[in-house]
């Protein structure tokens, strides 16, 4: 039988593209370069399958006409803000994501984020090789205390809630959760949360807020000025999720007012574009992205985009479709 013609946007870890060609009749992109809309227009008219990243914006244009070939598209993450679903699913095109396989790499940077910009772990690091360290003195670059603390989660889904275990159980701290849904009280006693009804509350009492819910028409600019004002001075945002849920300019006013302490943040806006305004800051973590970037964990959302494909031209339903 003929293999599935199939295009992959991005370099992929090696083990994983050998694998794929097992499956695929495959074009790679060897030199890693991000597509231009023009190349993902021709790819939905010449693959029967993309396999697409973050870093793709597969709007509603790469759907029109009838020339279209695309059936399936793998996207390589578990957010699928990239992607206009409602698009696909009109054209007959389904979509997976690639949930759970970086669930403990993405709690784990969140807490590596939180842990940073409470003990000022980059500026310590910057201000060492900066050749600026004098010695040890009781005073010298003084953080905030993280364990007992009370960390406000927004989005208790996989990754909130495995983020909470870790503060919980590694770090004693008080876990308050915001969530649209009603979170089931066993999932919440897990790690001793509780759920308030309001986000006014969560940011009112919380020592550090993390987001941990997808990026939606709704969710856009979800923190702005509003609820920055009503955090504490000693407080910090935690965002592993995604930059839009952030508005980056009221966040700067907060930081410059000194409304909240600081922030950590792995994902912006315009990525990779970083607001100016945060870049030369001290009170701000700032990495490019990082999430799910383990070689274990690249490894299996890839031969989970693999799973899903596999699955879908031996004609059932992938495990991870993507519904809205
Ligand atoms: C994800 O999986 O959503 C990561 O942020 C990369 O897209």
């Amino acid at each position: 039988m003929k293999k599935p013609i199939v295009i992959v946007t991005r370099r992929w870890p090696e083990e994983v593209e050998a694998r794929l060609s097992d499956h695929f009749e495959l074009t790679l992109n060897k030199t890693d370069a991000p597509f231009l809309q023009k190349d993902l227009k021709d790819a939905f008219r010449s693959y029967d399958a993309i396999f697409t990243t973050v870093t793709d914006k597969i709007d509603k244009d790469l759907f029109a006409g009838n020339d279209v070939r695309v059936k399936f598209i793998g996207n390589f993450g578990v957010g699928f803000n990239n992607i206009d679903v409602e698009a696909a699913q009109q054209r007959g095109i389904v979509v997976t994501n690639t949930p759970d396989v970086l669930t403990d790499a993405t709690a784990d940077l969140t807490l590596a984020l939180l842990l940073s910009v409470a003990r000022g772990t980059g500026a310590g690091e910057r201000h060492l090789r900066g050749g600026f360290w004098t010695g040890w003195r009781p005073t010298h670059m003084l953080g905030s205390q993280v364990t007992g603390k009370t960390l406000g989660i927004i989005g208790y889904g996989r990754i909130g809630q495995a983020a909470a275990h870790r503060a919980r159980h590694g770090f004693g701290m008080g876990i308050k959760v915001y969530s649209r849904s009603l979170v089931p009280a066993d999932v919440l006693a897990e790690n001793n949360a509780e759920q308030l009804s309001s986000l006014d509350k969560l940011m009112r009492i919380s020592d550090f807020v993390s987001l941990h819910c997808p990026s939606t028409p709704e969710t856009r600019y979800l923190i702005n000025s509003d609820w920055l004002k009503l955090m504490k001075p000693s407080a910090f945002l935690i965002n592993t999720a995604r930059g839009d849920l952030v508005n980056e300019e009221d966040l700067i006013e907060a930081l410059d007012a000194k409304t909240i302490a600081g922030a950590g943040l792995d994902v912006f806006e315009a990525e990779p574009r970083v607001n100016p305004g945060l870049l030369d800051r001290s009170d701000v973590v700032l990495l490019p992205h990082l999430g799910s970037a383990t070689v274990e964990t690249r490894n299996a959302m890839g031969f989970r985009v693999l799973e899903n494909a596999v699955a879908f031209f031996a004609g059932s339903v992938p495990p991870d479709v993507v519904s809205l």
